[in-house]
């Protein structure tokens, strides 16, 4: 087998799940799931409507480029939700449908990496687990940027050192960010693609909760707009991640594109024709009907929104919780061990959430993740309210 295979770390959910594995919470209590990111509103029923009028479509095997209103649909919303002129995003050579973003991030870092010149995939540190996965089995070694809440949970690119940057073959960039929230900025942005044409590296910037954003009238910006905005028009070195997962709810449906540098789709593509990763025609249908509308994005977000109104008054008094600017996370500081937090608001309270040190490495300054839990948001209102009431219950009662 490949020995690189050797180089992976443990999945934080196995993890967790061994934490547990002993505990037993109060039998009267319903467990409340909190750990994973996995959206659990109703699927929009345009999209089952569309899934269920293509079921037929099954007697034939998709191809690797989609269907051209499938990627023209995703065109189009790249142009709307980015403000992009009309026409600036060629379906034909700029978008490919992916089975979700997780495939695609990790495809991309196989596609993307030339392993015969000591390559470094740089990346937020804490991060999207796929990211270091892809790298390690690429033969690329990870370097961390920390994001923490002494720098506003921003990478810090002034900080990485020259070599790095000339080793550097992939940048990862994710806004808003799992687990921090954070919306990248324009200037930073700028400065990441002003680094990758210095030092001639990709820029793989992961936006798949950029329809999740608290505050209605700042939507995060997208790579692709700076890349406009700043004259770079074929979107060259760049290539952005979407997906239907968290904008629409449908995680199951296994849907997202990647969209940019006509040069790197192309390649991308060759690969993926190998890589056998073709979309099924009734997904991409269904697909399509989810790109062209935007206004159930909208009532998914105001869920989240709402969520975030209700729960945070009721932690804010015995957690130092702060409001993301988008995603559906809470990344807080527990003030002590993150495992041992973990451990016992499960047992006293059955609910899960997942220790903050899981989703990041140690560097020289320590684990940023370490000390933090990341609590999704993703079961009903009413249950989160319920799941901030025992936290703080915890907090206030079982761990005074
Ligand atoms: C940051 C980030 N990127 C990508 C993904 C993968 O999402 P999907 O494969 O459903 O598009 C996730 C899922 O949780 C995520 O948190």
């Amino acid at each position: 087998m490949n020995p690189r295979l050797e180089r992976l770390h443990e999945y934080p959910f196995e993890r967790l799940a061994r934490l547990t594995a002993a505990v037993r919470p109060p039998s009267g209590l319903t467990p409340i799931a909190m750990s994973i990111g996995e959206p659990r509103h109703a699927p929009p029923g345009i999209v089952l409507d569309a899934l269920r009028a293509s079921l037929h479509r099954l007697d034939t095997y998709p191809t690797t480029i989609g269907l051209p209103q499938l990627r023209a649909a995703c065109a189009a919303w790249v142009q709307r939700r980015f403000r992009l002129p009309e026409g600036s995003v060629d379906p034909a050579t700029q978008v490919l449908p992916v089975n979700g973003t997780r495939e695609a991030l990790f495809a991309f870092v196989q596609a993307a990496i030339d392993d015969r010149r000591d390559p470094i995939v740089a990346m937020p540190n804490p991060f999207y687990q796929i990211y270091e996965g892809a790298a390690l089995l690429a033969g690329a070694r990870p370097c961390l940027l920390d994001t923490r809440a002494a720098n506003g949970y921003l990478p810090d690119l002034e900080a990485v050192p020259e070599h790095i940057w000339r080793d550097c073959q992939v940048l990862f960039l994710c806004s808003p960010g799992n687990p921090t929230g954070k919306v990248l900025p324009r200037e930073l942005l700028l400065r990441a693609l002003e680094l990758a044409e210095q030092h001639d590296f990709i820029i793989a910037a992961d936006e798949c909760y950029t329809d999740i954003y608290l505050d209605e009238r700042a939507p995060p910006p997208g790579l692709l707009e700076v890349c406009r905005a700043s004259g770079r028009d074929r979107f060259e070195r760049c290539i952005v991640f979407h997906s239907l997962s968290k904008r629409s709810s449908v995680p199951g449906l296994r849907s997202g594109f990647v969209c940019g540098d006509p040069r790197i789709v192309a390649r991308f593509l060759l690969y993926r024709t190998y890589h056998g990763g073709a979309m099924p025609v009734p997904t991409q249908l269904a697909s399509v009907a989810a790109w062209e509308d935007d206004a159930h994005a909208a009532l998914n977000r105001r869920l989240y929104q709402d969520k975030f109104e209700r729960v945070l008054p009721i932690l804010a008094p015995v957690l130092p919780v702060e409001k993301p600017d988008g995603a559906f996370y809470l990344w807080t500081d527990v003030r002590g061990d993150d495992e041992r937090f973990t451990r016992e608001l499960f047992a006293a309270q059955a609910i899960t959430v997942l220790p903050g040190s899981y989703l990041a490495r140690a560097g020289a300054a320590g684990n940023p993740g370490a000390g933090r839990v990341r609590i999704s948001l993703v079961p009903t209102a009413e249950t989160c309210v319920e799941a901030a009431q025992r936290i703080r219950d915890f907090i206030q009662r079982d761990r005074a």
